[in-house]
């Protein structure tokens, strides 16, 4: 056979694959009037943990700005531009007033909205305070995390407030983990569950369930109103079909189902282990700001552990560049070195994706779109809450017992996760527990009439 003409395809071809390809900016760079920073910019984001508001204001960088976040004296939270307004000294080592937040260099007094309350070096008829506001974002407390909305104040949308953030007897504790690369490879893995059958079982040892070691069957699906994506991962473990959904809510919100879900009997819909954003912080580093959930139909094995779920830890392996040493990343690699090691923003231009990635791709590609729509002037799509106030979302594990037949099981799988998929996004409108009965009575009677009866 004739050797390819390509040289890039031979053996040693390393001369001819050196690139000076540059990064995505398009989807990388959030920083003020960037693209995809104006597209963030239409998004309550979390921004910090409660527990790292202290006796003086906290400094954080988000979408590339300087910020300071604080708890006034009475109560109310602000999020201000960290550079004084009058000569920039920093608001980190501002005083914290019954009122805002007063500079220490000047005594200039900053309400949490940014009003000048006072400027006191100046005389009383100044009108810096009425010509002058200082900048401020809106914020939200919700569980131990606050969120902030960066964009134009009249396009503020309603927080969009998930249907698994409420959920009967399951707990939210909150965690934020620090991340030294750029926000786009740490929130686009969730759409490749592949990676979980090679990073997390069979490339070292099983950081979860023996179970996720199987190739599964896997079919994304964009939402029609273009909000995000949902996916179906579908496995066989011995007499089980094991279907996860997940999903990722455009820009950066993920949802995993229950991360110590093991396949060894049925289940409907158990809810998810983690709810998480990614969050930039600038262009070579970000944040997942997320809570995780424990409730007595998660994690039935018990490995979960609330006590290591916290700032810069959470209770699974190889999640922070913080817990563990240089040698034991080498030793068993997970998500944080897999993802840090692409490179402070990893090169698109570098990568070939593969059948595996289709996922990867689907988000980039809507990701793009909407930030060129946003550009032509065309808002993007919010989150919509039902009339309780709650965003229905998709995530969640249906495990049923099918034994496997003699015919093509992969076909089974694939048969059976679609019509699982299909019945959970048909039931997001029904109240939780209504919608988990119904999930197991629809997923039920199908089978019986397709599966049981001598298969579909
Ligand atoms: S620099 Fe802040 S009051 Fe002068
Ligand atoms: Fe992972």
């Amino acid at each position: 056979m004739a050797a390819t003409a390509d040289p890039r395809a031979r053996p040693y071809s390393g001369y001819h694959r050196v690139s000076d390809a540059g990064e995505d900016p398009e989807l990388t760079h959030t920083g003020p009037r960037t693209p995809c920073g104006e597209y963030f910019r239409r998004f309550w984001i979390p921004v910090a943990m409660t527990e790292e508001l202290g006796e003086h204001p906290t400094p954080v960088t988000v979408l590339g700005e300087e910020l300071v976040l604080f708890r006034d004296l009475s109560g109310r939270l602000g999020l201000l531009h960290k550079h004084c307004s009058h000569r920039r000294a920093s608001l980190e080592y501002g005083i914290v007033s019954e009122r805002g937040v007063r500079c220490c260099y000047h005594g200039w007094l900053f309400d949490v909205d940014g009003t000048i309350l006072e400027a006191p070096g100046e005389p009383a008829e100044s009108p810096i305070p009425r010509r002058l506001s200082h900048g401020a974002y809106p914020v939200i407390e919700l569980a131990g995390l606050v969120f902030a909305y960066l964009g134009p104040p009249e396009l503020r949308p309603e927080f969009p407030m998930l249907d698994t953030l409420s959920l009967p007897g399951d707990d939210l504790v909150p965690y934020a983990i620090d991340y030294p690369c750029n926000w786009l490879q740490v929130a686009e893995n969730p759409m490749d569950p592949f990676h979980s059958v090679f990073l997390h079982t069979r490339v070292t040892r099983a950081h979860f369930n023996p179970a996720w070691g199987a190739l599964p069957v896997v079919e994304w699906h964009p939402h029609e109103d273009g909000t995000g994506i949902h996916l179906t991962n579908v496995r066989r473990w011995e007499d089980f079909i094991w279907v996860r959904t997940a999903e990722v809510m455009l820009p950066a919100i993920a949802q995993p189902p229950d991360i110590y879900q093991n396949p060894d009997r049925e289940k409907f819909f158990p809810g998810v282990g983690i709810t998480k954003w990614t969050v930039p912080v600038d262009d070579t580093r970000c944040r997942i700001i997320a809570y995780r959930h424990f409730s007595p139909e998660l994690d039935l094995d018990g490995k979960g552990d609330r006590a290591r779920v916290g700032l810069n830890k959470v209770d699974f392996v190889g999640q922070t560049g913080i817990e563990r040493s240089r040698e034991e990343g080498l030793r068993m690699p997970g998500d944080y070195e897999a993802q840090v090691s692409q490179g402070p923003i990893t090169v698109h231009a570098g990568e070939r994706l593969a059948t595996t990635d289709k996922g990867v791709a689907l988000y980039r590609r809507m990701l793009r779109q909407a930030i060129r729509n946003l550009a032509a002037g065309d808002e993007p799509p919010q989150l919509r809450a039902g009339p309780d106030g709650q965003v229905p979302t998709m995530a969640g594990d249906v495990i049923v017992r099918v034994p496997a037949s003699s015919g093509d099981d992969a076909e089974l799988q694939r048969t059976v996760g679609r019509e699982v998929g299909r019945i959970v996004y048909e039931t997001m409108e029904l109240e939780r527990a209504a919608r988990r009965a119904e999930i197991e009575r629809r997923v039920r009677a199908w089978l019986h009439a397709h599966v049981a009866s001598g298969g579909p």
